[in-house]
């Protein structure tokens, strides 16, 4: 398995290009079911996960089509990908396909809501906590569905083959749950309500190109989402949003290693709250055209208490990368996770380090330390593991991250990025 090997003590200094979002364009790709005729992607990211979603996809009968360069395209650009799904020829999205990603367990409404009827595996996904689909599941019976559970599976039916509007509300703020009952509700029959829907960016993104697509949908960007139902939906081009987790996590990795990074394409507004904090530890942000500056030159990292919540809230998303900033911040800072009950499993990896965090329940307590000393490490989750290459990036020697898949799942050409700001890292195959 590939290793990623680390020499820290660099500076980052230069340009960072932002790609689109892992966590829009799943749900977009998503979205191709819904519609006999062509969507047309851009700014797709080049990832893991996307491939491992474009199989799934596949299997239900979408025509995949990556388009080449265009004239003006750089290197660094995404990608263009037409979906068509003339034809679904499979509701079933099997185990072995849905098992390692848990945002594929999505699919399950646009075929119901498309086909009537869908059989979809539980998902699996990042070692975050229990992660449960009950939200989902009422959201869907609210439409009318019928759901049964059988042998690890999710069999969903709508009577008379077509879902029917309806009020819905979450006890939670559930951005899955959001996609997919809005997705369902685009082709129900009659108006849905979505109350305490999700306001993240990439709900937005989604609501967008469903009404690029001929939904209507009213409130996009609050948490009270009214659809009225549709007899079929029609193609479109849509772009993805620039992924607000990537941009973080560059600007934290800045932040702890010192020297001035421009993020090409990142859009401030989409992670205002990680920003306001960054700015709090002693950190330059300047939002120019085209991006955003960070620039930490000389002075030391104050500590900043954070608590994680639902946009436009400090993400959890962004919660171990901030923590192995505070690993070396001047002082104590508490880091409160409110979203997943089990999101800490970095703390133990940062300990490699010589980091100092006590975990007391749903907070963390970190006590900076002057040096953090490189390591071996191994994440479980993918932001656990781009929190150890930040570590190891202001680490003195030499860290080796070890099972770096879920690195590839949600970060396009880490190394190259970094390596291109004066890192020192490398990929070593095997
Ligand atoms: C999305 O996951 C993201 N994944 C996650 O990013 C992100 O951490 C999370 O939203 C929160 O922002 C994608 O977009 C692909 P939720 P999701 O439903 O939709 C509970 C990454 O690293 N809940 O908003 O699965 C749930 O357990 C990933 O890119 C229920 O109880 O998260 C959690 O406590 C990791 N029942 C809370 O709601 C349900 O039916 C919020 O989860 C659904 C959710």
């Amino acid at each position: 398995m590939d290793r990623i090997r680390i020499v820290g003590g660099n500076q980052l200094n230069g340009e960072i290009h932002i790609s689109g979002a892992k966590n829009a364009a799943l749900p977009l790709m998503i979205a191709s079911l819904l519609t006999e005729e062509p969507l047309v992607l851009v700014n797709v990211p080049r990832l893991a996960d996307v491939k491992q979603l474009e199989r799934i996809l596949e299997n239900h009968g979408v025509d995949i089509a990556v388009h080449g360069r265009r004239r003006g395209d750089t290197e660094m650009g995404g990608q263009r990908i037409t979906f068509t799904a003339s034809d679904i020829v499979d509701t079933t999205a099997p185990y072995e396909l849905v098992s390692t990603m848990r945002a594929s367990f999505w699919v399950i409404g646009p075929l119901l809501a498309r086909e009537g009827h869908a059989k979809v595996s539980l998902p699996g996904g990042c070692a975050i906590g229990t992660r449960p689909v009950d939200f989902y599941l009422d959201g869907l019976r609210q439409l009318g569905a019928e759901i049964e559970i059988d042998a690890g599976y999710v069999l969903a039916r709508a009577p008379g083959g077509r879902l029917k509007g309806a009020s819905v509300r979450f006890p939670k703020v559930s951005v899955g749950a959001t996609h997919v009952v809005m997705m369902a509700a685009t082709l129900a029959e009659g108006t849905t309500t979505i109350e305490n829907a999700a306001l993240e960016p990439e709900v937005t993104n989604l609501a967008e190109c469903l009404v690029a697509m001929g939904a209507k949908i009213s409130g996009i960007g609050t948490g009270r989402l009214v659809i009225e139902g549709v007899e079929k939906l029609d193609g479109a081009i849509h772009e993805v949003v620039p992924d607000r987790i990537e941009t973080g996590t560059y600007a934290f990795a800045a932040a702890m290693t010192g020297g001035e990074v421009f993020l090409r394409n990142a859009r401030p507004e989409l992670l205002q709250s990680a920003l306001d904090v960054l700015v709090r530890t002693g950190v330059d942000v300047t939002t120019e055209e085209g991006g955003l500056r960070i620039k930490r030159n000389g002075n030391g990292i104050m500590p900043v208490d954070v608590e994680t919540d639902p946009f436009p809230g400090f993400p959890t998303d962004l919660q171990a990368q901030f923590m192995a900033l505070m690993a070396r911040s001047s002082g104590v800072s508490a880091i409160k996770e409110t979203i997943f009950e089990n999101r800490f499993m970095h703390v133990a990896e940062l300990a490699r380090f010589g980091a100092n965090i006590h975990v007391d329940g749903q907070t963390a307590t970190v006590t900076g330390v002057p040096e953090l000393k490189g390591a071996q490490v191994m994440a479980t989750d993918l932001r656990a593991s781009v929190s150890l290459v930040i570590a190891g990036l202001a680490a003195r020697g030499e860290t080796v991250v070890n099972r770096i898949y879920h690195l590839d799942r949600g970060f396009e050409r880490l190394e190259n990025k970094l390596s291109r700001c004066g890192a020192e890292i490398e990929r070593i195959a095997g």
